[in-house]
């Protein structure tokens, strides 16, 4: 008899479970519909310290069978001298892609995007990219990697300098050791090294302080910061830590389904909001 009562109450309380996470899934979806309704704000009208040095003018990127994914849809925005940029916006959002697309990683499906800052050969050599992930070739030790890219680039950098950069990103005790066998954040702190060393334009960084533990962070960011001042290297920054975006960058710009929704600068969101994460959690 007990047994009997027991299964019938655990299936009740079964059912009970399942509505419980249903209307707790339901909220989650109403917020989630909220947070697409939000209004779009893109101020025309920002004062900006310098010259434009890029321009998407309604790029548009599909992917898929019968271009059934639209990654990036209408997107336009001007990035500018001596201005950092944040591009936020939950998973799948288009960050990356826009990205891929501004490196010349991949081709635009519609629209146009437009380099107006000088390079020689190809305005690739004026952008560096840090990216989630890294792939380094089998055999290859962090010096050779490094030697590469001064060369590939014909960067303008003695071996003090290059010391200096290896010192300044923890990685000089790992100068000698094969790249693939670095830890995650050492691999991290070595891309970073690598979007920087040859002094681009515009630099993405993209989740920069993933896998970094925090004095590492804090020393890594501050460098970058300094770095790129020093040689008028503009950032865009990919991150989902408002800490990090308030430290490094004078804008944000958050996508939502591949489209811009805010583009405001940092001190009027804290102005309106009262912090970058006030204004996130209301998009993202
Ligand atoms: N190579 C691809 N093939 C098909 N779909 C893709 C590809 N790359 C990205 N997508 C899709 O495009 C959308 C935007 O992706 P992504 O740019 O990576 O977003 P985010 O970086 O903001 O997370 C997602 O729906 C993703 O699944
Ligand atoms: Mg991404």
């Amino acid at each position: 008899m007990k047994k009997i009562w027991d299964k019938i109450f655990l299936k009740k309380e079964k059912k009970k479970q399942e509505i419980r996470e249903e209307n707790r899934f339901n909220v989650f979806l109403e917020q989630t519909e909220d947070k697409l309704n939000q209004k779009t704000i893109i101020d025309t009208k920002q004062k900006h310290n310098g010259d434009p040095i890029l321009e998407f003018k309604n790029v548009y990127k599909y992917f898929g069978a019968n271009n059934k994914i639209c990654a990036v849809n209408n997107l336009s925005f001007t990035l500018y001298d001596n201005e950092n940029v944040a591009l936020i916006g939950a998973n799948g959002a288009g960050k990356t892609t826009t990205v891929e697309m501004l490196a010349g990683i991949t081709n635009q499906s519609k629209g146009e995007i437009n380099y107006l800052f000088d390079y020689t050969i190809n305005f690739q050599e004026k952008i560096g990219i840090q990216f989630q992930d890294s792939a380094y070739p089998n055999g290859l030790k962090v010096k050779h990697i490094i030697k590469f890219i001064v060369d590939v680039y014909k960067v303008d950098i003695n071996d003090a300098e290059i010391e200096q950069m290896i010192t300044a990103f923890g990685l000089k005790e790992f100068y000698n050791r094969k790249a693939k066998s670095l830890s995650g954040g050492q691999q991290q702190r070595l891309n970073i090294l690598l979007a920087l060393i040859h002094k681009p334009k515009i630099v993405i960084l993209d989740e920069l302080s993933t896998g970094l533990d925090i004095s590492v962070r804090t020393k890594i960011i501050d460098f970058i910061i300094h770095y790129c001042k020093f040689f008028n290297i503009q950032i865009l920054l990919i991150s989902h830590n408002m800490d990090e975006v308030e430290l490094i960058t004078d804008r944000i710009m958050i996508m939502q389904k591949g489209q811009l929704k805010v583009d405001l600068r940092k001190k009027d969101v804290i102005k309106k909001y009262g912090s970058i994460q006030k204004l996130a959690e209301k998009y993202i």
